[in-house]
């Protein structure tokens, strides 16, 4: 399938809540497939249905870097969190930001495979900022909503210039 298009701030359907998958058919599989795809054309680290406009609690990452470990989860639920740290993230939906965020370093998640298989895994440093980037995606947030008020007001202004200038 082609390449799916990759929705970008402020697009409104960005910010709707996805909904619980129920129904593990093809099109999940295609949703995945889909996904993964894009990840590894934009060599983003990860990605949430949302962003290609598809309202399921779906994503995928990969911080392999050579695309060689790929993860799927579907209804992804934080069973615990601990290890507060400041990262620096950036999205494809918001392109040309980059901002500290706070995040759980340390993760334990449950979710299903692509194939409805429940599974758990702990997660550290990266893996589980990503995860946490992405699931917020699936609650409709963005990074953006977590930057200090200061940093949010920066961008705030940025985008009405931007705005102003096309
Ligand atoms: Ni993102």
């Amino acid at each position: 399938m082609a390449q799916r298009p990759i929705l970008e701030y402020p697009d409104p359907r960005l910010r709707m809540r996805a909904d619980l998958v129920t129904v593990f058919d093809a099109s999940v599989a295609e949703l995945v497939d889909d996904l993964l795809e894009a990840l590894y054309a934009t060599r983003a680290i990860g990605l949430s249905a949302p962003q290609v406009n598809d309202r399921r609690r779906v994503l995928v990452a990969d911080l392999s870097g050579d695309g060689s470990a790929p993860r799927v989860y579907v209804n992804p639920e934080i069973l615990s969190s601990t290890m507060p740290g400041i990262v620096e993230e950036s999205c494809l939906s918001v392109p040309g930001v980059v901002g500290n965020v706070v995040r759980s370093t340390r993760v334990r998640v449950r979710a299903l495979d692509r194939f409805g298989q429940p599974f758990e895994r702990d997660l550290e440093g990266m893996d589980a900022v990503c995860l946490q980037h992405e699931m917020d995606h699936l609650e409709g947030k963005l990074f953006v909503d977590r930057l200090s008020p200061i940093r949010r007001l920066l961008f705030r202004a940025a985008g009405k210039s931007r705005r102003r200038a096309v």
